[in-house]
């Protein structure tokens, strides 16, 4: 449909063919736009971004989003790259310690919850203060971060997470103040169903969980690829007066307060 046809944006958090990042990633060359990629140094290592930056015909910038000077490179080496300024930002990055060695809610280590926010939430602080000092967002530009709904509700297995949602949730409203008023940018986040990646899978119970959030909401869980159109249309013309705003994208779940078919098994 050529929806970000002249479009500039930079990709953060494509591990694998799983990532949601990836498929936003494809979509948004598919509708026209010329992307750079970047994810954390380490993720070079076992991830395959060098498979997608090759397949879309782009490069890979490394930086770690807790890095302020890497980020500084990112958005001018990409504004080289692509010859202009940015149009679009993905944030779809997110990691916890105490999840990954699977620690209780009640015996968390806080240096593990300080790096899970630093990684999970801080980083969106960083990467749109980067972008603010250089002055890399063309006007009517659109930030967006991936996040869950467990910044809201109670869901026990997704521990500390929560809170690191909660922050990044919050640093979009406080930020897209700023963006907007001086720049016309508009910051957002996604709130998408649970979705089989790599991140994802790290949560305990997690398939379980997914089954019944399939099953708690009328349209079932929203795929990536379908994550990545909405991200698309967020991303284009047609959403410049959406912002500050946390937005829903998880099949009617969030609205839902019981569904018969849970019950029936
Ligand atoms: N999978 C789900 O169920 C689900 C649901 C709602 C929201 N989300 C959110 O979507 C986003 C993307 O996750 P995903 O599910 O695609 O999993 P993923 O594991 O594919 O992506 C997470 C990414 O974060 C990157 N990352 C970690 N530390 C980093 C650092 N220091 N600097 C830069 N990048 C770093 C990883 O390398 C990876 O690419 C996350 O914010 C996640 O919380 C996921």
């Amino acid at each position: 449909m050529g929806l970000l046809e002249g479009k500039r944006g930079v990709i953060f958090g494509a591990l694998d063919k799983q990532s949601i990042a990836w498929k936003v990633a494809e979509l948004c060359v598919k509708e026209g736009a010329k992307i750079t990629l970047t994810n954390a140094p380490v993720a070079m290592r076992f991830g395959h971004i060098e498979d997608l930056a090759k397949q879309l015909d782009t490069i890979v910038i490394p930086a770690d989003a807790t890095n302020d000077e890497d980020l500084d490179n990112l958005f001018e080496k990409s504004m080289e790259y692509l010859d202009g300024k940015l149009d679009f930002v993905l944030h779809s990055i997110g990691m916890s310690i105490n999840v990954r060695k699977k620690k209780a809610y009640t015996d968390l280590r806080y240096d593990w919850m300080m790096k899970s926010f630093d990684v999970s939430a801080i980083s969106f602080h960083r990467v749109m203060q980067s972008l603010w000092k250089k002055d890399a967002m063309n006007d009517w530009g659109s930030i967006l971060a991936l996040t869950y709904m467990a910044a809201q509700r109670t869901f026990p297995n997704y521990s500390e997470m929560a809170e690191a949602k909660a922050l990044l949730e919050s640093f979009a409203r406080s930020f897209g103040y700023h963006f907007g008023t001086a720049k016309k940018v508009r910051v957002n986040t996604v709130s998408q169903s649970p979705t089989i990646t790599t991140a994802g899978s790290g949560v305990k119970g997690f398939s379980d969980f997914f089954n019944y959030a399939d099953k708690m909401s009328p349209l079932g869980n929203a795929p990536a690829e379908a994550c990545a159109e909405y991200c698309v249309t967020l991303f284009s013309d047609y959403t410049r007066y959406v912002t500050m705003q946390n937005l829903y994208h998880d099949g009617g779940f969030s609205s839902m307060g019981m569904n018969p078919a849970v019950l029936e098994g």
